[in-house]
C-alpha cells in the first residue's frame, strides 16, 4: 500500500521532467529540417536582443539613396529620438534589427527573412507593420473594415514614406523617383489629360495631391467634378479627404453613418432645426442630402440630381399636376426646400 503511494508521488514528481525532455526532443526535431520562412518577418521585432541592434550610418553605406531620401523625412526627427526603445529607432524601426541582415544579406536564397522589406510584403502586413505606431490614427481592427483594406490597397499605395522628390538633385541617387504615383507614361508625357489643373502640394507624405491619387484609381468619381457644378475640389479649396476620411476610427463611423452629418460641418444652415422640418433633410429616412443632391459634381445648379420638378415629383408624385411651372422651388414657391421656420409649406424661410 504505502509502496504503491510512493511510487506514485515520484511518478507524479517526474512528469514535468519527461513533459519538458519530450519538448526539448520536439523543438530540436523541428530545427533540423529548415522550416519555411516567414516572408514578411515582423516577428524579427520580438526575437531581437538589443545586440542585433546596429549603429544605422552602416545602412547608408549600402543603401546610400534610401538613407539619403529618409533625410529630411517627417519620421527621421522623431525617430532618431535615442530615448525611445531600440525597435523603434531609425531604419530599423521599420525594417527590422539590422545585425541579421548584415550577416545573411550575401545568403543567395533567403536575404529576406532577415529584413522587412515592403517591397515584397502583402497589403495586410505592411499595414500592420505602418501600425505597430499610428494605432492612434486608427488600429488595425477599423483598418481592416475599410473598404480599402478588403480591397487589397495598403498604406505604401498611398503614402511614399522614401520620398525621393523632395530632396535636391544631388541627393537624389539613381532610385529617384520623379512620378511616384505612376501618372506619366513611360515616354514621360502625360498620360492622360489632368482632370485637376490646380494642383495643391501633397501632405502627410501622400504619393501625389489628393484628387491625383485617388483619381487614379476612381476615375469614375475625379470625372465628375468635371461638371459645370462641383464641389471646388478641382480650384484646390477642398479635397477628397475633407468627405472621406481614409483612415475611419469606429466613432468616426458612427458619427458619419450618413453623410448627413459630414455635409452640415459645411453647411450648417440648411441643416436647421427648423420649426417645420423637411423630412428628408431631417434625415429621418433615406439618403438626407443625396435625395436631392449629387455630391461630386452636376450638370444641374446647386449640384441638384435634377433641375425640374421632377425632383420633388420622386416623392410627391400626387402633386403633379398642382403646378405647371418648371421647378417647385422657384417662381415664389416652395423657395426654403431645407425647411422653414414659418411656412409649413416652406414657401419662405
Ligand atoms: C553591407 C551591406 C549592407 C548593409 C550594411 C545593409 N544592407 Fe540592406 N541589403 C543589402 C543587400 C545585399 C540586400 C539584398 C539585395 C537588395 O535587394 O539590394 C539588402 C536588402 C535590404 C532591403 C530589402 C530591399 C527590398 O528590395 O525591399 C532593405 C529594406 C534593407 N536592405 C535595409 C537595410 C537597413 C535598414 C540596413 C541598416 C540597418 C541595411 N539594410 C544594411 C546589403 C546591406
Ligand atoms: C517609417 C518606416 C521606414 C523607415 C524609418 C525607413 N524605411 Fe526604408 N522603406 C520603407 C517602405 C515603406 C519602403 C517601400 C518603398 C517606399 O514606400 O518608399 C522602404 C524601402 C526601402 C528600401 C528598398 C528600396 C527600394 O526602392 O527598393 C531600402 C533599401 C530601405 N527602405 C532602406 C532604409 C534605410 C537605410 C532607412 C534608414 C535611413 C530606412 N529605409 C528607413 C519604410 C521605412
Ligand atoms: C517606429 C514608429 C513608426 C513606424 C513603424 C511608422 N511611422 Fe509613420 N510616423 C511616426 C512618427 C513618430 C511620425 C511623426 C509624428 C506624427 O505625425 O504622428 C510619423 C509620421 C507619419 C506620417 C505623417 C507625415 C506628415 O507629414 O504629417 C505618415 C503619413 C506616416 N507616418 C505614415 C507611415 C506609414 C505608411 C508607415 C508604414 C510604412 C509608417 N508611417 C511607419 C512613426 C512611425
Ligand atoms: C490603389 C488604388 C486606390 C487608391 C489610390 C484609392 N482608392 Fe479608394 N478604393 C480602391 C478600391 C480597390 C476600393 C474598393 C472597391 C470599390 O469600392 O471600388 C476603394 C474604395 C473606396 C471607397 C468606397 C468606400 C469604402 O470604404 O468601401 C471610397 C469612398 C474611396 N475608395 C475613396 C478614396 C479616396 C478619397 C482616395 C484618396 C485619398 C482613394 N480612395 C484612393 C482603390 C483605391
Ligand atoms: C486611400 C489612401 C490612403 C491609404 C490607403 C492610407 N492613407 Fe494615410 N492618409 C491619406 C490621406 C489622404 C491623408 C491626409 C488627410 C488626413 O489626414 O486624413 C493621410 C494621412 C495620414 C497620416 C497623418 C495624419 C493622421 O491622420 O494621423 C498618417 C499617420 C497616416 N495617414 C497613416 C496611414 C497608415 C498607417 C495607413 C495604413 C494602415 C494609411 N495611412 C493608409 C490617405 C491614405
Ligand atoms: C462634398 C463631399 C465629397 C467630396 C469632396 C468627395 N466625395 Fe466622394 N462621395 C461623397 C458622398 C456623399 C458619396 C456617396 C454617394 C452615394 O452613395 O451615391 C461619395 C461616393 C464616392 C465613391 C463611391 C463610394 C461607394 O460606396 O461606391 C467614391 C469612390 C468617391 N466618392 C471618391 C471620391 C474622390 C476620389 C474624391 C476626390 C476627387 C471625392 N470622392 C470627393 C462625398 C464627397
Ligand atoms: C469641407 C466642407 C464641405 C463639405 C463637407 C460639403 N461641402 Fe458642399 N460646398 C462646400 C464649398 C466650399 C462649396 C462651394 C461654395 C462656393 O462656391 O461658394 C460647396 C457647395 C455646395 C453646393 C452648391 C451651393 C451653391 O451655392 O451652388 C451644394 C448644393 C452643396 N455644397 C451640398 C453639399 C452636400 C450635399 C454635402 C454632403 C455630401 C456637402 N456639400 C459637403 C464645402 C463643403
Ligand atoms: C428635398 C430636396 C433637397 C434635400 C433633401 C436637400 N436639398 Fe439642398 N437644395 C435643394 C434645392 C431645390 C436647392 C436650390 C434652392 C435654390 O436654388 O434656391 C438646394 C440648395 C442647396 C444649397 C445652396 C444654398 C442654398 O441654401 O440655396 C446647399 C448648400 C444645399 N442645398 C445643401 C444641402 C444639404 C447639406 C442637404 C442635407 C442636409 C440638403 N441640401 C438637402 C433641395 C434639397
Ligand atoms: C425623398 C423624398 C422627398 C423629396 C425628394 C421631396 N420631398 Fe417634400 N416631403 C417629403 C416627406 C416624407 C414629407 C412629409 C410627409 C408628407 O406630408 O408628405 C414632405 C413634405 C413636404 C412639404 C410639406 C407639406 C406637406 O405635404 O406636408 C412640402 C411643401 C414639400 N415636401 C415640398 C417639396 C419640394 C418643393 C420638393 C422638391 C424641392 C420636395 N418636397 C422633395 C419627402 C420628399
Amino acid at each position: 500500500m504505502r509502496r504503491r503511494e510512493t511510487l506514485r508521488l515520484i511518478l507524479l514528481m517526474a512528469l514535468p521532467l519527461l513533459l519538458l525532455s519530450g519538448l526539448l526532443v520536439a523543438s530540436i526535431a523541428t530545427a533540423g529540417p529548415k522550416k519555411k520562412p516567414p516572408s514578411f518577418p515582423l516577428i524579427l521585432f520580438s526575437q531581437a536582443t538589443p545586440d542585433d541592434y546596429i549603429d544605422e550610418r552602416a545602412c547608408a553605406r549600402c543603401h546610400a539613396a534610401s538613407a539619403a531620401s529618409m533625410a529630411n523625412s517627417p519620421h527621421a526627427p522623431y525617430m532618431q529620438d535615442p530615448h525611445l526603445a531600440l525597435g523603434f529607432q531609425g531604419c530599423q524601426a521599420c525594417h527590422g534589427p539590422g545585425g541579421p541582415h548584415v550577416a545573411h544579406r550575401a545568403e543567395a536564397d533567403h536575404p529576406y527573412q532577415y529584413v522587412i522589406s515592403y517591397t515584397r510584403a502583402k497589403p495586410a502586413e505592411i499595414a500592420q507593420a505602418c501600425l505597430r505606431c499610428h494605432n492612434d490614427t486608427l488600429t488595425l481592427d477599423h483598418w481592416r473594415r475599410t473598404g480599402h483594406a478588403r480591397a487589397n490597397v495598403t498604406c505604401t499605395d498611398c503614402h511614399q514614406i522614401h520620398w525621393r522628390d523632395r530632396l535636391g538633385k544631388d541627393q537624389a541617387g539613381t532610385q529617384g523617383q520623379k512620378d511616384p504615383a505612376g501618372i506619366l507614361d513611360p515616354a514621360g508625357k502625360l498620360a492622360r489629360t489632368p482632370v485637376f489643373p490646380a494642383q495643391p502640394e501633397p501632405k502627410a507624405l501622400l504619393k501625389a495631391d489628393e484628387p491625383t491619387l485617388c483619381g487614379r484609381c476612381h476615375q469614375a468619381e475625379a470625372n465628375e467634378f468635371r461638371h459645370n457644378f462641383h464641389h471646388p475640389v478641382p480650384e484646390g479649396r477642398m479635397v477628397c479627404s475633407d468627405c472621406h476620411d481614409p483612415h475611419p476610427t469606429k466613432d468616426l463611423r458612427k458619427r458619419f453613418h450618413t453623410f448627413k452629418q459630414n455635409c452640415i460641418t459645411c453647411h450648417p444652415e440648411v441643416a436647421g432645426p427648423f420649426v417645420y422640418e423637411h423630412d428628408p433633410v431631417s434625415d429621418l429616412t433615406g439618403d438626407g442630402c443625396l435625395e436631392c443632391h449629387r455630391p461630386h459634381g452636376s450638370s444641374n445648379p446647386r449640384l441638384l440630381n435634377a433641375f425640374s420638378r421632377g425632383l420633388c415629383l420622386q416623392c410627391h408624385s400626387d402633386k403633379a399636376t398642382h403646378f405647371t411651372g418648371r421647378t417647385c422651388w422657384q417662381a415664389g414657391c416652395h423657395a426654403s426646400p431645407h425647411g422653414s421656420n414659418h411656412d409649413v409649406l416652406f414657401f419662405r424661410p
